[in-house]
């Protein structure tokens, strides 16, 4: 075996002397290196029946022959195949158009969520990050949700201990920021949450942005005169709002925002369950019990504060009827955005 070894290397060397062209090379590598048939590759496969005791030396040999050989082949490969010979050749079309790479995107959500910020940004909103993750201090009692209040149902909460949770609105960024920092604040606050919900109009994980502005004198007529300048900068339009009297208990008096359904034009579909209106937000003026619990005055300062849906804002946007398919990861989909 070893000095059939030696003969394949020697006899491969002056082959691929005598090499010329690609077609050539080919055939050389058909003949010692072809994966059926090849007469290295042959050699190599004849080592399972020799004695055990040379095996671990013949084997060392065939691989350092057969890599010695593949090198040159690769050298040869890229002489004859390389530059304007190969032009020459016929073997490359320099005139052939390049090839098109598609740019990735941003999901579209991503994309809403980037223009609802700016739009806040440009009426003088700074922008704040907190955690998924939350405590349930900050994602209920702080924002006057005691333990046992019954406004904890309406999260449909995941649970990770008994004292920690994914937060279930960004509210929780309210209580962080406020008790951090003095009157007067201006701040919105994006991010994702999470509810076990689920329909054509629910997901369980979602984006919010909350928002808020803290200061002396802030009346609903603020925050009515903020959210109609978003809504009709978000949607190139003078769309319809509705302020629907609500309940949170964060703040009071409170409002969830409806806007007429750009789906079917406030005529009744099944996005907007028949009624022409679809809500985006909820808001209202920050209850004073919890500025008192970040220390503030209710009798000097006051606020608003609201809660916008990212989804719902980029459904309407895209006129999309079923907000699962953002988090389908279907392409198809996707890359019209
Ligand atoms: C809240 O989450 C309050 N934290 C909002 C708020 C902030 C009120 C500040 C007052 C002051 P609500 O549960 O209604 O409110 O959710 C707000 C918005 O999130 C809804 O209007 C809706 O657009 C969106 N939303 C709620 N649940 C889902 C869900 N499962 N999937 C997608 N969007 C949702």
């Amino acid at each position: 075996m070893e000095s059939e070894l030696l003969r394949l290397k020697q006899e491969a060397g002056e082959a691929l002397d005598t090499v010329k062209d690609s077609a050539g090379l080919e055939a050389f590598r058909i003949q010692y290196l072809g994966r059926k048939g090849g007469l290295l590759t042959g050699v190599m496969r004849q080592l399972k029946s020799v004695a055990p005791e040379d095996r671990p030396r013949l084997g060392q040999l065939a691989n350092e022959i057969k890599q010695g050989v593949e090198l040159r082949f690769e050298e040869m490969k890229t002489q004859l195949g390389g530059g304007m010979q190969s032009a020459a050749a016929g073997a490359t079309d320099y005139s052939l158009p390049g090839r098109y790479l598609p740019f990735g995107k941003l999901h579209p959500v991503t994309q809403v969520m980037e223009e609802i910020c700016s739009i806040f940004e440009g009426l003088g909103f700074a922008v704040a990050e907190g955690p998924d993750v939350e405590s349930d201090y900050y994602n209920f009692e702080a924002l006057n949700i005691p333990p046992h209040h019954p406004a904890r149902d309406m999260h449909d909460t995941f649970y990770v201990t008994d004292s920690i949770l994914l937060r279930t609105h960004t509210s929780p960024m309210q209580a962080r920021i406020m008790e951090n920092q003095e009157p007067p604040l201006r701040y919105i606050a994006p991010g994702k949450v999470y509810r076990c919900d689920s329909d054509i109009t629910h997901t369980p994980m979602f984006h919010q942005v909350e928002g808020f502005l803290v200061d002396k004198d802030v009346s609903f007529a603020d925050l009515k005169g903020v959210l109609t300048a978003f809504t009709h900068k978000m949607f190139e339009r003078d769309l319809a709002l509705r302020f629907r009297p609500s309940f949170f208990p964060f703040t009071e008096p409170s409002a969830e925002v409806d806007i007429a359904c750009v789906i079917c034009g406030g005529s009744g579909c099944r996005v907007c369950k028949r009624t022409g209106w679809l809500e985006i937000l909820g808001s209202g003026l920050i209850d004073p019990e919890v500025l008192k619990m970040v220390g503030y005055d209710p009798d000097v300062y006051s606020g608003f504060a609201f809660g916008l849906g990212v989804e719902r804002i980029a459904m309407l946007k895209y006129g999309i009827d079923d907000i699962r398919l953002y988090y389908e990861n279907d392409l198809r989909f996707l890359s019209q955005f």
